[in-house]
């Protein structure tokens, strides 16, 4: 008999990495056709190279990219294809509305190369991933009826890159982009690269939304940062701002969202490997507002109702709980407000319950 499936209900996702998203089966593909050699037969094998089973460190996870990001990046059809497939996965997991997020430059595979991707012949520019992206969204959003957006990431160490991004989120901001993001080293602040800060003032600025990766494996001041510095309106991930009791009672007194992602946090080893121990349940306990998430679903082999289930199993989480979780996500996500009042409602028709409170 199958397992049974944890609350399988309309579900809201807030965190999720794109290129850490694709099917192992497509990437075997892409490299078939683009005459790329991976160093493995079958995609089981292909699998074992990528994902991880055991939890390790944060710069073991982030080098399983470099299996099989040169097959993606700066292919048109693979773009297009990993973003609709996602959608397509998205749907299967009782997924209504989606927030994914991506660096339009990794995509572009424009970090190597010592010109600007603008010069170099036959490239794919960040501006193009975008738009590629955004057309297997909405070709997705169509065959399989669900609702899905999408944020551009700036990369902690490329801060040459962050005026871009900010300038894309402008740029698509009716077409699908509703936030920027900060990912990768969390070492790296904004002191010494100003030019994270000057992107995310400028998305301010412009009505763009705001959510940086913080207290991952960073300490606290890594999040008060985020927030005080980046007006961050949301935090991906936050677990390590339990270590700073003022700024999580601020935190709390705020509403600030905190995008969880269990399995993700266990297996980078950002969190004790312990999911009996981990931040989420003090979160959970003092009722704050968080989503629960994949992260990067194809590395960690998990998927969202994996992420639930375990939650449920080791976290004390119940029916109830996991109810309220995704009415806070609707309610946090970036969505304009007129869609976003619908999303809610439909979520509060799905589990029979009456609306309570207005936002
Ligand atoms: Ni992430």
């Amino acid at each position: 008999m199958a397992e049974r499936v944890v609350f399988d209900k309309p579900k809201v996702e807030l965190h999720v990495h794109l290129d850490g998203a694709i099917r192992v089966p497509t990437i075997f593909d892409i490299a078939k056709r683009r005459g790329i050699n991976l160093p493995a037969k079958t995609t089981a094998d292909l699998t074992r190279r990528i994902c991880l089973e055991e939890p390790t460190t944060l710069t073991v996870f982030l080098d399983k990219f470099n299996e099989y990001m040169h097959v993606v990046a700066g292919d048109r059809e693979a773009i297009k294809r990993i973003a609709y497939e996602f959608v397509e996965d998205k749907a299967k997991e009782k997924v209504i509305y989606v927030e994914v997020r991506y660096s339009p430059h990794l995509l572009a595979n424009t970090e190597v190369k010592p010109i600007p991707w603008n010069q170099q012949e036959g490239n794919l520019s960040p501006d193009e991933v975008v738009r590629l992206v955004n057309e297997g969204l909405r070709e997705g959003e169509m065959a399989f009826n669900i609702k899905a957006r999408s944020i551009l990431c700036c990369m902690r160490h490329m801060p040459s890159w962050s005026m871009e991004v900010v300038a894309l989120c402008k740029k698509y901001q009716h077409e699908g982009v509703v936030a920027i993001d900060l990912a990768g080293d969390e070492s790296l602040n904004c002191e010494a690269n100003p030019e994270h800060r000057m992107a995310y003032e400028e998305a301010e600025r412009c009505g763009i939304h705001r959510t940086v990766h913080a207290g991952e494996v960073g300490p606290a001041s890594v999040v008060k940062e985020a927030v005080e510095v980046l007006k961050a309106e949301r935090i991906g991930h936050g677990y390590r701002t339990l270590q700073d009791r003022d700024l999580y009672t601020k935190l709390l007194d705020k509403n600030m969202h905190f995008e969880m992602c269990p399995i993700s946090s266990k297996l980078t080893g950002a969190c004790e490997p312990e999911f009996t121990k981990h931040p989420i349940i003090t979160f959970r306990k003092d009722k704050a507002n968080y989503s629960l998430n994949t992260d990067d679903p194809l590395i960690l082999s998990s998927t969202l109702p994996l992420d639930y289930s375990i939650a449920e199993k080791f976290m004390g989480f119940s029916e109830e709980e996991f109810k309220r979780v995704n009415i806070n996500s609707a309610k946090s996500c970036f969505l304009p407000k007129d869609e976003k009042e619908v999303l809610v409602r439909r979520l509060y028709e799905a589990y029979g319950m009456i609306e309570s409170t207005p936002f």
